[in-house]
């Protein structure tokens, strides 16, 4: 069995942490918003709650608010040839542009973050009216993507200021349950300054990290940092390329997204074989491992509660630490750039990333790159 390095107590200045109650929504700038709510909603079960466009007064951007459980995401795309979000897409095509977080006062936490040196984004919000209070404020973090922090006193409104509610429910929930981290890969050598931005801005901690030995196949060798809440509950493991023999995955994300970004997105369900067959079902694909993974598998892991085949049949991956053990499952890229992808993941008390099968993932990763012409 694999055991994740912990980390020891060092000698830094302890800095409070911005009170971080957890995630609220991820924000997608893409080309098509209609056509990724379509995606998200026939793919993923996600559930459209909230629009805002042209029709609700808004000449520069389009976005839909996708909801299923506690999962929030909004897809928004540009009206205009020119501006931030065709900006965006245009640099990096469709991808992640803000990991909005959950605090208790925005106004405090963004002035928290601002004094700490790091860079705003666009205007602070602030609505107080007959929808109750919303607050917002962002901050720059990785290349081009925005933390927002996000206070909803008692607003009753759709999503937010500005969005009108939608009522034709046409998705079912499939049992996607919440975010359970976020992945950010950064260039080679510029990890070690975004683990300091977390700690020093934010307050986080690291929860975990993994070296080049942890990781590493012919080709894919990483290294990453988890940065981590006290809590726990809000996750933020930051990748970066480190030298192998050929192309590292994370070098290719960052050739295709030409820049940093977000890798990855967890996402937690409560019984993975039902929600896995489904997303199959309708069409979502995943990376697949070899057979032999899974006749190596009782050794590896011990007792498990589910069968071994019905994970096989559907390409799950299961490891165990010390305190229990996860199952999680990665897609395929979901837009057209090699960029990012998403992961299913159910925790029967292990609180890891599954470092027992970053090898045969990052061998079937490798088996795609190879494919793409890019190993
Ligand atoms: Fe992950």
């Amino acid at each position: 069995m694999l055991q994740e390095k912990l980390t020891q107590p060092e000698n830094k200045p302890d800095v409070e942490e911005i009170a971080v109650e957890g995630f609220d929504h991820i924000e997608f700038y893409v080309g098509n918003a209609l056509q990724a709510s379509y995606y998200y909603g026939r793919g993923f079960g996600f559930d459209l709650i909230a629009y805002r466009g042209l029709e609700t007064g808004n000449r520069d951007q389009v976005s839909y608010v996708m909801k299923q459980d506690h999962v929030n995401i909004v897809l928004t795309g540009s009206l205009r040839a020119d501006g931030a979000v065709a900006e965006h897409v245009k640099q990096h095509g469709d991808g992640v542009k803000t990991i909005a977080l959950k605090v208790r006062d925005a106004r405090l936490a963004y002035d928290m973050a601002l004094q700490r040196g790091a860079k705003k984004v666009g205007e602070f919000e602030n609505y107080e009216g007959p929808d109750g209070v919303f607050r917002a404020g962002a901050v720059a973090t990785y290349g081009e993507t925005v933390h927002k922090f996000i206070e909803r006193r008692d607003f009753k409104g759709a999503f937010a200021p500005g969005f009108n509610a939608v009522q034709s429910s046409k998705s079912k929930p499939i049992g996607l349950a919440a975010l359970d981290h976020v992945v950010g890969n950064v260039e080679k050598d510029k990890m070690k300054g975004w683990v300091e931005f977390y700690e020093k801005v934010f307050g986080f901690r690291v929860y975990q990290y993994f070296d080049a030995q942890d990781i590493s196949t012919q080709y894919s060798a990483l290294t990453s940092y988890v940065m981590a809440n006290k809590s726990g509950n809000v996750k933020l493991p930051i990748n970066e390329p480190a030298v192998g023999f050929r192309k590292s995955q994370i070098q290719e994300y960052l050739d295709y997204y030409i820049g940093p970004g977000v890798q990855h997105i967890a996402i937690a369900t409560r019984d993975i074989i039902p929600v896995v067959a489904e997303l199959q079902n309708r069409g979502v694909e995943f990376l697949t491992v070899p057979r032999s993974y899974y006749e190596d598998l009782p050794k590896r892991v011990g007792q498990i509660d589910e069968d071994i085949e019905k994970l096989a049949r559907l390409g799950i991956l299961v490891d165990r630490e010390s305190e229990g053990y996860l199952l999680q499952i990665f897609t395929k890229p979901v837009q057209d750039r090699p960029t990012l992808f998403f992961e299913i993941i159910q925790r029967k008390g292990a609180k890891g990333f599954g470092k027992g099968n970053f090898k045969a993932l990052f061998e079937s990763i490798e088996r795609e790159q190879a494919r793409r012409g890019n190993l």
